[in-house]
């Protein structure tokens, strides 16, 4: 799957994001709970260190409850974490973020000195509709386009808090495949930059092996078909997305699959567990390695000739 979606700005963010995370008590980092994985930034994690963190899985209201659980236990084991689960219609719930973090930075938060946070997400995550709520007012703009915050800048919260938020960045190169297509379906990146019928596809088929009764439930389907193209045509039918000839029009049903997964219509679902992530990490690691002993390989080969 080819994408396209990395903007300049996002270089200078990287850049800036540096500077700003050794400046900073706590790091806030928004995800999304249908793929905390693939919605973390590795920069992040690369730059991060023994930051204290919060990580927030927002959009709770559309995930697997029991997998969010499964997440939220795999956060609470890293050292200087704590996770916050939550979604943009309980305000009272994203507000808790503001104790967290004096928890976080318990040595800072009995001194009169205010702590400075850096919140950070990936465009689309729902990291516009936290600050608006921990501001009480519209600061940032909430909008379905991805990478929507371009600059940097700093708001002071309640409770001696001084947030610092940093432009929407995604990583300059998805090397687990799986993360890339898990990003498209959810409209972290632009509708533009996807193909449709691509993802739709790897939608389909995720949907059918771990989701099959939500699936029956919302399309009204007794009995499933075993293939992923054959669930398109059937929702196809039913939906009347049909080209001229009377044939499915695949386009216009994946369109319909990917429109529904993002507002919550089919269910609540979860695309990664972190026991499928851990063993993606590691196969992505053993090609690297495998790309990197063939590289040697030549080099050696073309001084040799
Ligand atoms: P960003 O700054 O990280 O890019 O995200 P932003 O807050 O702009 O939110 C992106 C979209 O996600 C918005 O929807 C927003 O309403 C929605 N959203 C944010 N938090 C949650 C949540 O907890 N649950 C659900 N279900 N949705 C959430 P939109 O349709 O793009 O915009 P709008 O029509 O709501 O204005």
């Amino acid at each position: 799957m080819s994408i396209n979606w990395y903007p300049g700005h996002m270089h200078k963010a990287r850049k800036e994001i540096m500077q700003t995370l050794n400046s900073v008590d706590v790091l806030i980092e928004v995800v999304d709970a249908r793929l905390p994985y693939s919605s973390q930034n590795p920069i992040i994690a690369e730059l991060r260190h023994d930051k204290p963190t919060i990580i927030v899985l927002n959009k709770c209201d559309l995930a697997d409850p029991d997998i969010t659980h499964l997440w939220e236990d795999h956060y609470c084991a890293i050292e200087n974490t704590k996770t916050l689960v939550c979604h943009q219609k309980d305000p009272q719930k994203i507000r808790k973020i503001m104790s967290l973090c004096h928890d976080i930075a318990h040595e800072k938060s009995n001194s009169f000195k205010a702590i400075n946070a850096m919140i950070v997400g990936i465009p689309n995550v729902g990291k516009s509709t936290i600050i608006n709520t921990l501001a009480g007012k519209i600061i940032a703009k909430v909008g379905n386009e991805p990478a929507v915050t371009k600059r940097q800048q700093k708001i002071n919260l309640e409770h001696k808090i001084i947030l610092h938020d940093t432009p929407g960045i995604l990583w300059p190169k998805i090397e687990n495949p799986n993360s890339g297509y898990r990003l498209a379906i959810s409209g972290a990146i632009k509708n533009t930059a996807i193909d449709y019928e691509d993802i739709g596809f790897y939608a389909a088929e995720y949907f059918l092996t771990t989701y099959p009764q939500l699936l029956c439930a919302r399309y009204n389907i007794d009995a499933l078909p075993n293939s992923p193209i054959e669930l398109l045509e059937e929702i196809g039918l039913r939906r009347g997305a049909k080209q001229s000839g009377g044939r499915v029009n695949l386009h216009k049903v994946c369109e319909v699959i990917l429109h529904e997964f993002r507002n919550g219509s089919i269910g609540r679902i979860t695309l990664e567990t972190p026991e499928i992530t851990q063993a993606e990490i590691k196969k992505v690691k053993e090609i690297q390695i495998e790309k990197k002993a063939l590289k040697e390989k030549r080099k050696k080969s073309n001084k040799k000739s």
